[in-house]
Parts: C-alpha cells; sequence; structure tokens
C-alpha cells in the first residue's frame, strides 16, 4: 500500500515539520478510509509560529504597510480562492463529507468575504474627540492587538476560517490558525495562497494538531494578543478561562439549540422546506441548526406530514455525487454522539418518526439518516443538548406567548426562525426572541456584511460585519497639547 500523502505545519511561509516528528491521519467520512497525514503539532510547534507571527507583526513590510494595500491583498486572496474554488470545494468535501455541490456553491461565495473586508481595511480609523480645552487635541487610534491565535471546527473548515482571518488581517494583525484535528487539509491546501496574493510570511501560519496538544498551547503562549473561536461551548468555557487569566479578549461561536417556529398563516410548503434546510442540510452540523421545530397546533399535523413526506426522500449517499441530499457525519464520535442521543430520546418517551438509525448506502462512512422525533418536551435532554446531527423534535405550541417561552426555555441563543405571514408577529418576535439571529420566512441566510452574534451560552463577541474590527483592533487615546502658553500648575489635573 501507498504511504499516506503527508503534510507539514505551514509556518513564515515554509513546510515546516513537527518538532517532535509525529504526524497523525485524517479520515475521509464517506468512505471511513484515512486519506493524508498532517503534522502533529505541539507547544514547540505553536512557540515556533508565535514567533513567526510575532516577528511578522513587527516587520515593516507588514506593519508599515498603507491600509489601502492591506485591503488590496486581501482583494487579491479573494481573488486567487475564486481560481482554485474546485480543488478547495473537492477537498473539504472530501475531510468532512460536506456536499460537493454546497461546498462549491459556498467557495463561490468566499471570495465576496475577502472582498468585503478588503473594502473595509481602509477605512478602520480613530476619532477627534472635542475636549476640555481648545488647546488639547485629543484623538484615538485604531490599532491592531497584535497575534491573533484562530481555533476552528470541522463542520465548515474555510468558511469559519475566513470569518475570523479576513477582519484581523483587515486590521492589521498576524495570525496562527490550529483548523480541527478532524479537517485540516482545505486550509493546507489554501496556505500557499496567502504569500501568492502578497501576505509577507508569517502573517498566516497553519498549525495543524490535536485540541489539547496543540490549540491549548496557542491559547497559553504569551506571544497570542486575541483568541477567536468557533466550536463547542464546552471547549469555548475552556479556552475563555485561560484568556481570563492571561487578561486577553477573545471572541466565542458556540453551540445552538434553535428554535424554528411555525405560525398557521405561513406558507405551510415553504415553512416545512426551511424545516429541512434548518435541520437536515449539512446532516444537522451546522451551529444554527433549527433542531427544535415549534408548530402552531392548528397546523402540526400538516407540517409534520410535510416534514416527514420529504425526509424519507432525502438522497443518502456519497456526497461527491450531484444528486446527493445529505452526506454522512463528518466524524466516527459525531455518529456515536447522534446515535446515543437518540437511543436518550427514545429513553426520554419521545417517539420516533422518521429515520432513526443507519442507512443502507453501500458505502462505509458514517451516515446517519434524517431523524424526527414527536411526543417530545422541552425539558427533555434532547431538547436542551445540541445533538449537531440530522434530528429534530417536533413540538405544537397554542399561543404566540407560549411558543416564545419554549423557544426562549434554552441555555443557547443562537438563531431563530418565525415562519408567518403576519409582519406585525415577525416584528415582536423579532424583539423578544434571545437570539444573535432571527429570520423570518427564510432560514440559514449569511452575509459577510451581517453581524452573528450568540447570546447567552452560544457565545461572545461578534462576527462578520463592521462591528468585528472591534475584536481584532485596541483603542488608543492620544494627547496633544497644542498651546505655547507656559505650562501651569502640575498640582491639577489638566482636561
Ligand atoms: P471542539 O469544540 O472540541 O473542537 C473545536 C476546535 O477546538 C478544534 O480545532 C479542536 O482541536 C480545538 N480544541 C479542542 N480542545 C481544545 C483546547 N483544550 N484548547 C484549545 N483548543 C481546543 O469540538 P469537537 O470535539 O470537534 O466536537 C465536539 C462537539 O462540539 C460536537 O459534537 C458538536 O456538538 C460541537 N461542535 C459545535 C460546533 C459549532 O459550530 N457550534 C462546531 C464543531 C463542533
Ligand atoms: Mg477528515
Amino acid at each position: 500500500m501507498n504511504p499516506l500523502p503527508r503534510h507539514d505545519h505551514y509556518i513564515a511561509g515554509e513546510w515546516t515539520a513537527p518538532a517532535d516528528g509525529g504526524y497523525f491521519a485524517s479520515v475521509n467520512p464517506a468512505t471511513a478510509e484515512p486519506w493524508y497525514e498532517a503534522a502533529r503539532g505541539t507547544a514547540a510547534d505553536v512557540d515556533r509560529a508565535v514567533g513567526a507571527a510575532r516577528a511578522a507583526f513587527e516587520d515593516p513590510r507588514w506593519r508599515d504597510l498603507s491600509q489601502t494595500r492591506r485591503g488590496r491583498l486581501l482583494r487579491n486572496l479573494g481573488d486567487l480562492i475564486g481560481e482554485h474554488a474546485e480543488r478547495l470545494a473537492r477537498t473539504e468535501s472530501l475531510d468532512n463529507g460536506k456536499l460537493l455541490r454546497e461546498m462549491r456553491a459556498q467557495l463561490a461565495r468566499l471570495p465576496e468575504y475577502f472582498h468585503y473586508y478588503a473594502g473595509l481595511a481602509d477605512k478602520i480609523q480613530g476619532e477627534v474627540i472635542p475636549g476640555a480645552s481648545r488647546e488639547l487635541l485629543n484623538y484615538t487610534l485604531r490599532e491592531p492587538v497584535g497575534v491573533v491565535g484562530a481555533i476552528t471546527p470541522w463542520n465548515s473548515p474555510l468558511l469559519l476560517t475566513t470569518t475570523k482571518l479576513a477582519p484581523a488581517l483587515a486590521a492589521g494583525n498576524t495570525v496562527v490558525v490550529k483548523p480541527s484535528e478532524h479537517t485540516s487539509a482545505s486550509l493546507l491546501a489554501l496556505a500557499p495562497l496567502f504569500e501568492e496574493a502578497g501576505f509577507p510570511p508569517g502573517v498566516v501560519n497553519v498549525v495543524t494538531g490535536y485540541g489539547p496538544e496543540a490549540g491549548a498551547p496557542l491559547t497559553e503562549h504569551p506571544g497570542v494578543s486575541k483568541v477567536t473561536f468557533t466550536g463547542s461551548s464546552a471547549t469555548g468555557r475552556r479556552i475563555a478561562r485561560t484568556c481570563a487569566d492571561r487578561l486577553i479578549g477573545c471572541t466565542l461561536e458556540l453551540g445552538g439549540k434553535s428554535p424554528n417556529i411555525i405560525f398557521p398563516d405561513a406558507d405551510l410548503g415553504s415553512a416545512a422546506m426551511g424545516v429541512i434546510a434548518g435541520i437536515f442540510a449539512a446532516a444537522g452540523q451546522t451551529c444554527v441548526a433549527g433542531s427544535r421545530v415549534l408548530v402552531h397546533q392548528e397546523v402540526y399535523d400538516e407540517v409534520l406530514e410535510r416534514v416527514t413526506a420529504r425526509a424519507a426522500t432525502i438522497r443518502i449517499g456519497d456526497p461527491l455525487e450531484e444528486t446527493t441530499e445529505l452526506g454522512p457525519l463528518a466524524i466516527a464520535e459525531q455518529l456515536e454522539k447522534v446515535e446515543s442521543y437518540v437511543e436518550l430520546g427514545r429513553a426520554e418517551g419521545g417517539k420516533v418518526v422518521c429515520g432513526g438509525g443507519r442507512p443502507e448506502t453501500g458505502l462505509d462512512g458514517y451516515f446517519y439518516s434524517p431523524t424526527v422525533f414527536t411526543g417530545t418536551d422541552n425539558g427533555m435532554r434532547i431538547c436542551q443538548e445540541e445533538i449537531f446531527g440530522p434530528v429534530a423534535t417536533v413540538m405544537p405550541f397554542g399561543s404566540e406567548e407560549e411558543a416564545l417561552a419554549i423557544a426562549n426555555d434554552s441555555a443557547y441563543g443562537l438563531a431563530a426562525g418565525v415562519w408567518t405571514r403576519d409582519v406585525n408577529r415577525v416584528h415582536r418576535m423579532a424583539a423578544r426572541l434571545e437570539a444573535g439571529t432571527v429570520w423570518a420566512n427564510t432560514y440559514r441566510s449569511m452575509s459577510p456584511m451581517s453581524p452573528r452574534a450568540g447570546f447567552k451560552t452560544s457565545g461572545m463577541g461578534t462576527e462578520h460585519g463592521t462591528e468585528v474590527i472591534r475584536e481584532y483592533t485596541r483603542l488608543k487615546s492620544v494627547w496633544v497639547n497644542t498651546s505655547e502658553e507656559p505650562a501651569g500648575d502640575p498640582f491639577i489635573l489638566r482636561s
């Protein structure tokens, strides 16, 4: 058998072998076969990468680059991603089992994220503050924070890296990315494009490896000034604790248990498709998955019938096939987790009306059928805990107040969907739902222009949009005395 292809870390623009020589295999979840090896990073590799990022941060080639030129580099990178889209899409699909169709669509839009922040790069600015006296000129500088450590998950590696990388670079930082150990391939495929776009070596570095071995040292490294993370709430908490000890900022985009709420006046056909999109797209492995479907009792039977009828015809199989609608779960552990939650749901008294097991696909991968539970109560664990798989619970409600109460009865607060033709109700619901994103008569829409925040245990800080620049900059206040008068009484505070 041929040895698997091997990938090293990408540090200071060079492929760099791991300090202790270790590698680990990554699996193609559609076949359950390992298909490449990546460097198994340790604290020594992280130290090297942070050193390279720190040197690049202080290097005049980056530090003194005008903001407009920084933007130009981001624009170049976006253009290059466009040129390499097919290769990147295929690589990611092989690594995490996402549909190639969906990856192509995602890659077609990825350049927009870089272009958006390319345009923002030279609009990052301080302001002049009116002082108490005309002689004192007080202004602010919005400066980059330094080296940013970015830690990303396996469900959408390139997109979720981009949402961190693009604003961090636009603001003038340098970055070390630690991708998920399950999906390093697409970012490694992207890495050489950083320099091709014109970024000096060391501005973006990639260290691969496991969370505790490579991720934790990145958050602990004294040369890292800011951490940005997407992943589970448990790991997010651990990272936030480390950042608290170090007194550095962190941005966290964590899990969800999002409600998708259907009122009787909704277009029920579209609402049912919104339910499918919310929980079965990407096999439910999205942070915004609409896993709690709340349906008004008047239309409960009809919506349930539409959802289960469509779920039963979902084509499951090879994610590279054009006609496939549902690929495998990305990792073996995730399949076990979904299986155990479905068992738990049954034990809690829920009834599986669709799916509830592994489908026959002829492939050895980690496939699981689209699954719908009824008879669940929102207090049950399957309604409170993130499953991160194709499992929906469908629950009835009687009034708008009751729908809101159930929707907000969650530790999470990432997203919510509302389906109704009543525009006033849309605004009432949007105002009272405890979620960072509310969609009405659509689900999973996103854009680089629109801020994304997780409320409650779904996260801290904002991603996307212009606000995110605050997450990657620090504000300095500069006071300049312009007076020609001799200095006054030194024992009195000047204002
Ligand atoms: P995770 O949150 O542990 O991993 C995400 C990233 O954090 C990976 O790069 C990992 O290597 C890194 N990491 C892990 N431990 C770390 C530590 N101590 N310090 C620094 N970095 C660390 O998620 P995992 O284990 O891949 O999946 C577990 C569960 O998390 C899933 O079943 C799912 O429920 C949830 N999840 C949620 C996501 C979301 O977007 N909301 C994304 C991925 C997973
Ligand atoms: Mg993999």
